[in-house]
């Protein structure tokens, strides 16, 4: 199948499908296609647009559907298998339906000691959740994450990818009942908490005009730096490069001093 043919997206897709793949209905639809189509456009190589186009199926979908793997195999004309090495590679994406929100708590060592496991046990016991599962009403969806680079927050929780920093098993669970409540919760270095899909839509690339929303970077972020500034420090000069590197390496030149052998 050339990248221009498009399968009849309101037909199944036929047996063999991908037995770790939830079949759910797709929602994906001739809006959707022509979103992938503006994605693969952006990049000189059009399979570089893979990572992209498959955060767009989860937007739609909320998870990396058959019918999105197909399709995003079908644009880029590589084959399925293709698509599902990067879809199985990579742990943001999904291969059963996400919840509304998806909650990560990272259980990397510096989080984990200082309230992360039991952050993680705390929302384990009220969700009812194990690792990668979601709730039977849809509205969320819990996975054990490693090291987000916020170790200056820790314990770190994401929802629906943002941060909420500085957790304590209290506040996680007070941020699930707000959810839940359908009440509104600020992130701590972003914006206004949407849903998972929402915020897959973003990693897309479709921006939601909210990148501005919170600081930038938050003190702790910015101390060594305030630290070097106060002690002048500088980073040091960057060593030249010569571009005249021989391509194959020169034996060192020993003198009679690091000769072995000594008493010849
Ligand atoms: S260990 Fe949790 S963010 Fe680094």
């Amino acid at each position: 199948m050339s990248h221009t043919e498009i399968r009849d997206l309101s037909q199944p897709l036929g047996s063999g499908g991908d037995p770790d793949v939830v079949q759910a209905p797709s929602r994906i639809n001739e809006q959707t296609v022509a979103e992938l189509r503006e994605l693969l456009g952006r990049y000189p190589v059009a399979r570089s647009a893979l990572l992209p186009m498959l955060h767009l199926v989860q937007s739609v979908d909320g998870y990396v559907s058959e019918t999105g793997v197909q399709l995003c195999a079908d644009l880029l004309g590589i084959t399925v298998s293709e698509v599902l090495e990067v879809a199985t590679f990579y742990t943001m994406f999904k291969r059963r339906p996400a919840g509304k929100h998806h909650i990560g708590v990272c259980r990397t060592a510096l989080c984990a000691v200082l309230g992360g496991d039991a952050i993680w046990d705390a929302i384990r016991e009220k969700l009812e959740l194990e690792d990668g599962e979601t709730t039977p009403d849809g509205l969320f969806s819990l996975e054990g994450i490693q090291c987000n680079a916020a170790c200056d927050y820790a314990p770190v929780l994401t929802i629906d990818w943002e941060f909420m920093d500085n957790m304590t098993p209290e506040r996680a669970l007070t941020c699930i009942d707000l959810l839940a409540a359908g009440q509104p919760i600020r992130s701590t270095r972003g914006p206004i908490l949407t849903n998972f899909r929402a915020s897959e839509r973003v990693l897309a690339g479709f921006p939601d005009g909210k990148a501005d929303d919170g600081p930038a970077a938050g003190a702790p972020s910015v101390r060594g730096v305030r630290i070097a500034k106060v002690n002048q420090w500088t980073a040091p000069e960057p060593i030249p490069v010569s571009l005249d590197t021989p391509e194959t390496p020169q034996t060192p030149r020993t003198t009679p001093a690091t000769q072995s052998g000594g008493g010849e």
